[in-house]
């Protein structure tokens, strides 16, 4: 028996990397999902390979209109939204001394207020249509400690870890879980932009740092994409309805909490 049979999934970012990975596992469980990223091409070009189970969707989270328009557009073409996963983040780094306002927004524009209004635009629709729908929030183990040259970035997965409380919290009431994945360290193409940070705040060869990390998780080595999709399965489930306002780590063992 497919777990997610007959559902309807809105993921974020969902063009490559982990997004798109959640969506093709999502297929596989019987849902229909829509590919909602800034990045239409990649967006078409990832419904192409995946089939008629999954629709393109041009958003940007951080405006609300886009974010209504895309939540409308879902709708119209899958009936309802059952899921929800705020996927969509951007990644900064630099010391503290070198952060600029302009990054800090643009990170707390994507990575927060993205899943804040998206995660309000998608329950209201939830509660007016009475669907006892599931809500995944990207957290990560940067929102769990800082680091001294990821500033910007951890306090918005911080961030994320609390909205996922908040939320989950005051959303519970309408049968909506909201909950959080906390990724330790995930290989792809977000990583070669890491990579590319380290590179130039440590004086470390390019792919340097990204064989460091694999090298330090208790599991031996970085995560696939495919390495989160359990999780986001289960979560999405009928199996996780008393699970309220979680954070779950998906790590290799990095962290404990
Ligand atoms: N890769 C890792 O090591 C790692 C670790 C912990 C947490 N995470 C989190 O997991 C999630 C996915 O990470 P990933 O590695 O697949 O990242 P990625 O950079 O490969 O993919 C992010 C996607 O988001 C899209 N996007 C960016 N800004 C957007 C916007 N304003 N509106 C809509 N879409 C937008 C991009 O086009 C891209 O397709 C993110 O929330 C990330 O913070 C990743």
């Amino acid at each position: 028996m497919k777990r997610l049979n007959g559902k309807s999934a809105l993921i974020t970012g969902a063009a490559r990397g982990i997004g798109l990975a959640f969506a093709e596992a999502y297929v596989a469980e019987g849902a229909r999902v829509a590919i909602a990223d800034i990045n239409i091409k990649r967006a078409r070009e990832a419904v192409e390979n995946i089939g008629n189970a999954a629709i393109a969707i041009e958003l940007d989270v951080t405006n609300r209109d886009s974010i209504d328009r895309a939540v409308s557009e879902t709708i119209d073409n899958l009936g309802s939204i059952d899921i929800l996963i705020n996927n969509a983040a951007l990644f900064t780094a630099a010391p503290i001394t070198e952060i600029t306002k302009e990054d800090y927004r643009r990170a707390f524009d994507t990575n927060v207020s993205g899943t804040l209004f998206t995660m309000q635009a998608v329950a209201e629709h939830m509660i007016d249509q009475n669907i006892r729908g599931k809500i995944i929030n990207m957290a990560s183990q940067a929102g769990r400690r800082g680091e001294a040259l990821v500033a910007v970035y951890c306090a918005t997965k911080a961030a994320v870890i609390s909205l996922t409380q908040s939320a989950g919290l005051n959303l519970i009431q309408h049968g909506i879980n909201v909950n959080a994945i906390a990724p330790g360290v995930v290989d792809g193409e977000h990583w070669d932009g890491v990579d590319a940070f380290f590179a130039k705040y440590e004086g470390k060869a390019f792919g340097q740092k990204k064989k460091e990390v694999g090298a330090a998780v208790p599991y031996g080595r970085m995560a696939t994409p495919q390495d989160l999709t359990g999780m986001a399965v289960f979560l999405a489930s009928d199996d996780a309805g008393y699970i309220v306002a979680q954070t779950y780590n998906v790590d290799g063992g990095n962290w404990m909490s």
